[in-house]
């Protein structure tokens, strides 16, 4: 299919773009002798998922079981679920997904850890547990490396459970945050016997400084195979690097200043990033997408009046691509300008 062909709006991927992301971050991985696992909550496809540990990642992160159900179902074999999980119901699931897959979670209270051990008690083998430690993320984690031997000992001590490490998701920018704490942690656990496998840590902004928190030893990204604006104006990739991209259409020129797409909040999202406007126009530097409705962006032409018309397509990155995965039912996979797949974004909405 040809590109004039698509319905708009729609998601199109540049897998060669995508490809070239996966191999540059599996190289500087392999580099730094870190393992790789990456988060499909960017794509969601499991063919990009298979991709990404063909090209050498050791498995991958999901946030929700339904994320890992659908990864699991389509052949993925090594899955770390980074979220505290709580309810007989979503226990029972992971129960049944440790009996099908190599599984981990992450833990950072007693109560998640009570409720996993009652479900995992007389399993085959004990479930991988690690230590969620906030270092300066303000969301989940245990909030000082002192915390992390209390939740350690639990662990050993709780049927069906085994202690595996320990996981923190930084803010951008805590680097070394990031190798204070978790040294701090490591030390103290081992003082008190108890060794950590993995040492994980994440995030796309601070990719290619995993390496100066050498204690990591396994690194989590997510948004690196599709870049995005936000990544865009931090200056960690090219817009060449973006591979997803909504194509949308004008729809209306009320006034030469002011163009409307039929791409709104329902595929953009309102997801701002902290940025003003909701995306960057390929092709047109002096244009903006200025306002959201749910299902017309408005497009600020004022620095080049009447630079669109009626039946124009554009291309716009949007700020945040992991979102506007989760808006669509299918993606256009591209390669060299032509349409090769309509894949089916398996694990959207998943998030349950
Ligand atoms: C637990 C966890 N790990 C890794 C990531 C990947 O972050 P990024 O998309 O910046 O690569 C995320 C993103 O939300 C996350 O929540």
């Amino acid at each position: 299919m040809l590109l004039d062909k698509i319905e708009t709006p729609a998601v199109l991927i540049d897998i060669e773009v995508a490809e070239r992301n996966i191999q540059a971050c599996q190289d500087y991985c392999d580099e730094h002798k870190i393992a790789l696992r990456p988060h499909i909550k960017t794509h969601k496809l499991p063919r990009l998922a298979q991709a990404q540990i063909d090209a050498g990642a050791t498995g991958i992160t999901c946030q929700k079981i339904g994320e890992a159900e659908v990864m699991a179902a389509a052949g993925i074999k090594d899955i770390l679920l980074t979220y505290n999980i709580l309810g007989p119901a979503k226990l029972a699931r992971l129960r049944r997904l440790h009996d099908e897959i190599k599984l981990s979670v992450t833990a950072d209270n007693l109560a998640v850890l009570e409720g996993l051990s009652e479900a995992f008690a007389d399993a085959d083998w004990p479930l991988a547990v690690l230590i969620e430690c906030d270092t300066g993320g303000n969301r989940c984690g245990v909030q000082s490396p002192q915390n992390t031997v209390e939740l350690a000992e639990q662990i050993s001590q709780s049927m069906g459970l085994r202690f595996a490490g320990l996981m923190t998701y930084p803010k951008a920018g805590g680097t070394a945050d990031v190798q204070a704490f978790m040294t701090e942690a490591k030390g103290l656990l081992a003082e008190a016997g108890y060794d950590c496998a993995t040492i994980s840590s994440g995030g796309s902004p601070d990719l290619h400084q995993a390496h100066l928190a050498p204690v990591i030893k396994e690194y989590r990204v997510g948004t690196y195979i599709y870049n995005d604006r936000s990544l865009l104006v931090r200056g960690a990739c090219g817009l060449d690097d973006c591979a997803l991209h909504v194509l949308a259409t004008v729809i209306s020129t009320p006034t030469p200043e002011r163009a409307i797409i039929d791409a709104g909040s329902k595929i953009l999202t309102t997801d701002l990033f902290g940025l003003g406007g909701h995306g960057v126009i390929i092709g047109h530097p002096l244009l903006a997408v200025s306002a959201l409705s749910e299902e017309h962006g408005n497009i600020d032409c004022s620095r080049a009046p009447g630079s669109l018309a009626v039946g124009d397509r554009i291309r716009v990155v949007p700020n945040h691509a992991c979102v506007v995965s989760n808006m669509v039912d299918q993606v256009y996979l591209m390669d060299d300008g032509k349409v090769f797949s309509v894949e089916a974004v398996a694990a959207r909405g998943m998030v349950v």
